[in-house]
């Protein structure tokens, strides 16, 4: 067996600890739940061993949508316990909530379409056309629901309500928003007593991996308090978005949308089903709309804040989701592309740091604040390959291959040498290992 061989039966290994029959946890100890953009990068991974596995993936997401369209982030493995995620989440105080799950109540960056169409390309066009028609109802009234709920004022950009629907944490856009304007008097006090390392003892998170490499205590209140607010609307975008805290049109949520837009498209031509008229038309103005986000001074794209409208200019890896959502003009991806080449920014030996190194915030072991993540990378090599710089794509999947080889299916890396961080086993990282190989 030659040691590529041997990794690639090592990364079916990492997918099969993690399996649950009908779907995947992203780590057996540390998260032991079915999460959104997981299930859908593990699928496109899985689509290579077992098609019929990877749609399973997939409609085990839809089974738990929430009647009003939501595909939820989260849906919880039953156990019991009064502190288990399901018990704080409480997803049965909205009505929408679905029967028979208990699911966190927001959404996560929307890569269901791609995976859908990931998996179609593996079948045979008969297969493919009932595969289409099966996830076409729940994925079509996924994306009328994004419109419907997160773009109240039909600015075609939609909004996010907690960083966790981006899936990218403790990203510093969010974060400095949240440590300029949000943070409440009383969080700056416990900042200032220093009173936070008193839940040090409580996190489950730093007693499997270093502290350094996780959230910081203050975070993790920040963002549990911020959560706690929606729960207290009982998710309720109404009155959520009447008075928002977290409000964000997050520039890498939107991008995959855009991308999710074109192949809901895609399906629909395919299916030879018309899409809504209105949802047609938004479809069209968000990828013009993404060009509000663009800052023409610094010469890149930035995601808004809801309330303000104004752009939150720090650095991070969505810089280059625009090359992902592919309606941006060739000269605007060759501006991103440099950024990508240059080694003061994001041109690391192990690339793509997701916040780049000409930024205060980098930190090359910190979760979203500096580390490489192996989806992140997959979804801006999609998006080179597609504006033609095949062989930037070329390299970077290289580079992310001998990433993984060098230091096993890691959580996330170190960009400068590529240590891996965070949990081990990590099933994106396995899958889409498998999917660069085989693509
Ligand atoms: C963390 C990541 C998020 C991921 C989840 C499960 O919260 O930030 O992107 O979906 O873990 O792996």
């Amino acid at each position: 067996m030659t040691p590529q061989d041997e990794m690639m039966e090592r990364a079916k290994a990492v997918l099969k600890t993690n399996d649950r029959g009908r779907f995947t946890v992203p780590a057996v100890e540390k998260y032991p739940h079915q999460w959104l953009w997981d299930s859908c990068f593990i699928a496109i991974g899985l689509r290579h061993l077992d098609v019929n596995r990877a749609q399973q993936e997939i409609l085990s997401l839809f089974d738990a949508q929430w009647s009003n369209g939501m595909v939820p982030q989260m849906i919880f493995t039953p156990s019991t316990g009064i502190f288990q995620p399901h018990n704080v989440w409480q997803s049965w105080r909205s009505p929408y909530a679905p029967e028979g799950y208990s699911t966190s109540g927001i959404t996560q960056t929307p890569v269901l379409a791609e995976a859908v169409v990931q998996i179609g390309e593996k079948l045979s066009p008969t297969e493919r056309h009932n595969w289409y028609q099966q996830v076409w109802p729940p994925l079509l009234k996924y994306h009328e629901w994004l419109y419907a709920e997160r773009d109240p004022y039909k600015e075609d950009l939609v909004v996010q309500i907690h960083p966790w629907e981006t899936g990218l944490d403790n990203t510093p856009p969010w974060i400095s928003e949240w440590q300029q304007y949000l943070m409440p008097w009383w969080m700056r006090l416990i900042a200032k007593t220093r009173l936070d390392s008193l839940i040090s003892r409580s996190r489950s998170d730093t007693k499997q991996i270093p502290a350094e490499q996780r959230m910081t205590n203050l975070e993790v209140i920040g963002l549990s308090d911020a959560f706690l607010r929606l729960r207290r609307q009982n998710y309720d975008i109404q009155k959520i978005l009447h008075k928002p805290y977290f409000a964000i049109a997050d520039l890498t949520f939107n991008c995959v949308l855009i991308r999710a837009n074109q192949h809901l498209k895609t399906i629909a031509a395919a299916l030879r089903e018309k899409l809504p008229d209105e949802l047609v038309q938004s479809i069209k103005q968000t990828e013009k709309s993404l060009e509000e986000l663009w800052d023409p001074a610094s010469e890149q794209y930035y995601s808004r804040d809801f309330k303000s409208q104004k752009l939150l200019k720090e650095l991070s890896i969505a810089t280059l989701m625009p090359l992902y959502a592919g309606c941006i003009s060739k000269d605007h991806a060759n501006l991103l592309v440099k950024q990508l080449e240059n080694d003061q920014v994001f041109g690391t030996a192990f690339p793509i740091p997701t916040v780049p190194l000409n930024s205060d915030w980098f930190n090359p072991e910190c979760y979203w604040q500096g580390p490489t993540w192996v989806n992140t990378n997959w979804l801006i090599i999609d998006g080179l390959k597609r504006y033609g710089f095949k062989e930037h794509a070329a390299a970077l999947s290289e580079s992310t291959i001998e990433m993984i080889n060098t230091s096993g299916f890691y959580e996330y890396f170190n960009p400068k040498n590529g240590k891996g961080l965070g949990i081990d086993n990590f099933a994106w990282t396995a899958a889409l290992y498998l999917d660069l190989i085989n693509s």
